[in-house]
Formats: C-alpha cells, sequence, structure tokens
C-alpha cells in the first residue's frame, strides 16, 4: 500500500464523515470544483440521471431540520442528539452550510449506483480540496411524507426524479476523526 500512496489514495483513506461545521461558507470555487467531480462520475449506459440540488439558504436547511426531526424515529434521534452534546437543538446536517439534494431517475434500475458514485466523487474531491463532508440519509424522512411530491418540485427536483440523500460540505469544526477500523472477511478471491 505504502507504495501507492498518491494524492487520490490519501484523500479516500482520510476521508471521515464530519459532524461539526463552521458557520463559514464554502467558496463558489470548492463548490464548483465539488459539483463538476460530481457530473464526471460513471453511469451505466452513460445516463447521467443524478440531479444535485445546491441548498445554501440558511432559513431553508432550518427548516428542512425541523420537517425531519419531526418524522425520525426515536433511536436515530438519540444517535444524532448524543453527537451534538445531548441538546434538543442538534442538527441533522451538524450545522453544515452547504446541503447538496442528490435526486437519482426512479425508474433506472442502476439510479442507487450511478448516484453513488457521483456522491463519493464529490466526497472525496471536497476531501482532497480541504473541504469536509456527509451524507446525510435522513433526507428521506422528508420526501417520505404526504408533502413528498410538492416538495420535490419546490426544490426543482426534475419529474420522474426521487430524492436520496443530501451530502454535507463545509469546513470541519472538529478534530479529525481517525479511520474506521474495516470489517474482516469482505473479500475473496478466486484465482
Ligand atoms: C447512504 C448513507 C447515508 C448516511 N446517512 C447518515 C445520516 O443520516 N446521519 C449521519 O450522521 N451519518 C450518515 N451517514 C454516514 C455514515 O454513518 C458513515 O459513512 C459511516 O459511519 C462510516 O464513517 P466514515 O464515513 O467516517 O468512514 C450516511 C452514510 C451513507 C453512505
Amino acid at each position: 500500500m505504502a507504495d501507492y500512496l498518491n494524492e487520490t489514495i490519501k484523500s479516500i483513506m482520510e476521508r471521515r464523515s464530519i459532524r461539526k461545521y463552521k458557520p463559514q461558507q464554502i467558496t463558489e470555487q470548492e463548490l464548483e470544483c465539488i459539483l463538476n467531480c460530481g457530473l464526471h462520475a460513471p453511469s451505466a449506459r452513460n445516463r447521467q440521471n443524478w440531479h444535485f440540488t445546491v441548498i445554501q439558504n440558511a432559513e431553508l436547511i432550518s427548516w428542512m431540520n425541523d420537517r425531519i426531526k419531526e418524522n425520525i424515529p426515536n433511536e436515530v434521534v438519540a444517535f444524532c442528539k448524543e453527537q451534538q452534546g445531548g441538546s434538543e437543538d442538534y442538527s441533522i446536517f451538524y450545522g453544515a452550510p452547504t446541503l447538496v439534494l442528490v435526486s437519482g431517475e426512479a425508474s433506472d434500475m442502476f439510479t442507487d449506483a450511478n448516484c453513488g458514485y457521483a456522491t463519493q466523487n464529490m466526497c472525496l474531491a471536497a476531501q482532497s480540496i480541504g473541504v469536509a463532508s456527509i451524507v446525510i440519509g435522513m433526507v428521506r424522512f422528508l420526501f417520505s411524507t404526504p408533502e413528498a411530491d410538492s416538495y420535490a418540485k419546490e426544490f426543482g427536483v426534475p419529474d420522474g426524479y426521487k430524492p436520496l440523500y443530501a451530502i454535507c460540505f463545509g469546513y470541519n469544526a472538529d478534530i479529525l476523526p481517525k479511520p474506521l477500523k474495516r470489517k474482516e472477511g469482505k473479500v475473496n478471491y478466486i484465482k
């Protein structure tokens, strides 16, 4: 491994989900670089059938947080609260100033894979330029309410696309967590 410790591998190995952000907004250049890397991900049959909604409006982020908190199960609440000192004031977005809502074409069997590639491209690009990130699957609790379709329209999600999760971007306000231990037995070889 040491022989291959180039910048790409360093970004992969050092990326961690960050759960405490500075209020300072990331720069336009950083945002454009991250989005562009997402757009350059591979996709089945080159469909590129993802959609990214950039949300940098603090009021909207706060509204999303409130709606999601009304709908999430207790055990998830406990985890989020614990990460933020036990306060009722916790945010499921951990104070990040930028969210990218990732949506994929609902009818495509490879939507999850395509959007996953784009998401990891964005997280690794962010890591490589000093921007922290975390994927927030709990956004599904906003888009599983009876108002989901009208919310999706308001967020500019194209017809036929479903919102999957959000990615938070911002500057890390915490100590950098160490890499998590990897589970054993996840690879087998047939030679
Ligand atoms: C699809 C997906 C959804 C996730 N949703 C959340 C979430 O809602 N809240 C959260 O705190 N972390 C969320 N995470 C982050 C994972 O908890 C994290 O990736 C995992 O614990 C491994 O840690 P690492 O990213 O630092 O390696 C999500 C990750 C993925 C890939």
